[in-house]
Parts: structure tokens; sequence; C-alpha cells
């Protein structure tokens, strides 16, 4: 079984849980960049990816340095934004053929509330079986990342 861990992040924890959770799996990564690069002030970042989610935005994507297409299954990791996934992943979606290979769906988040972005991710996922809410190192929860991550990966299997 070839896998491929799918991510985007703007500030590195989503980036760190990929790296983990590809690691446990032996999987390979891949990290979705957007062409058009976030403003550096988290205000900013805040007005312009909140709106972006709002208005349903569909970002151009970096060339990839992997081939979706050359793996059995893959799982994709999202910061929350907006109570969303990022539009970075909306982009990646667009290839239908990677949507189907989608089996698990890891989120990061500053409060936990993933219901809404794992709901409107899911639409899109016609093999989705598990997914993780993990959240921030600012966060007291996060000390339940790691177990939470040994969950994720045994159900991924
Ligand atoms: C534009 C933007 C919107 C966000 N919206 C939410 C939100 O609705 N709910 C939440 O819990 N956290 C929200 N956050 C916090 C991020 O989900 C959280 O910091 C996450 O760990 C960031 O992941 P990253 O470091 O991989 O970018 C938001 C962050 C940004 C930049």
């Amino acid at each position: 079984m070839k896998r491929l861990v799918v991510y985007y992040s703007l500030s590195g924890n989503t980036g760190e849980a990929a790296h983990k959770i590809a690691g446990e799996l032996g999987a390979d990564l891949l990290k979705l960049e957007t062409v058009k690069p976030m403003p550096k002030s988290f205000a900013a970042q805040i007005l312009t990816g909140g709106g972006q989610v709002l208005f349903g935005y569909v970002p151009k994507l970096r060339p990839f340095d992997k081939d979706p297409g050359g793996y059995d299954e893959i799982v994709l990791g999202s910061p929350i934004w907006n109570g969303k996934a990022v539009p970075a992943l909306s982009a990646f979606l667009r290839d239908t053929a990677a949507a189907e290979k989608v089996t698990a769906v890891f989120f990061l988040s500053a409060g936990g509330g993933t219901e809404k972005g794992l709901a409107a991710l899911a639409k899109k996922l016609p093999n989705l079986k598990t997914s993780v809410s993990l959240l921030d190192g600012k966060h007291e929860g996060s000390r339940d990342n790691e177990a939470k991550i040994e969950k994720f990966v045994g159900e991924i299997g």
C-alpha cells in the first residue's frame, strides 16, 4: 500500500502533525503551497484567510513534487480557518481521482470546532473512513495530540 500525506500548513502545526503521521505510516509527504502567498501578519491572515473561506475562494497551487496518481491512498491534513478546511484543499480536491483516494483527514485548530469543516469536506471524499481533530500547542488539550495520532494511525491500518 503506497500512501501519501497531503497537507497545507501556514504556521507549522499541521506540518508537524503531517510529519509524525507520515513517519508512523511509512508514507510520503506532499505540502500544498499557493502561488499567491498569505500576508505575514496574523491579523491580515485572519482577514484574508477568513474571507477566502467565506467566499469559497479556490487558489492556484504551486506545482507538486509528488504525483498523487502514483499512490493508492491519501491522508489529508488541514488547519481550520473560519470553521472549515483551508482553500488550498479545495484546489487539491478538484482532482476527483485524488479525492477518491482520501481515506483519512486530520485537522489542526486553536479551538477544536471541526464538525462543520469535516462535514463540508466529507461531501467531496466518497471513501473517507476516519478523521481526527488535533489542537494547537498553545491549547491545554494539545497534550492529547500524541494519543489521538496513535489512534488515528491505527484506524488507517
Ligand atoms: C485565517 C485563519 C483562520 C482561523 N480560523 C480558526 C477557526 O475558525 N477556529 C479555530 O479553532 N482556529 C482557527 N485558526 C487557528 C488555526 O486553525 C490554528 O492555529 C492551526 O493550528 C494552524 O495550523 P498551521 O500552523 O498548520 O497553519 C485560524 C487561523 C487562521 C490563520
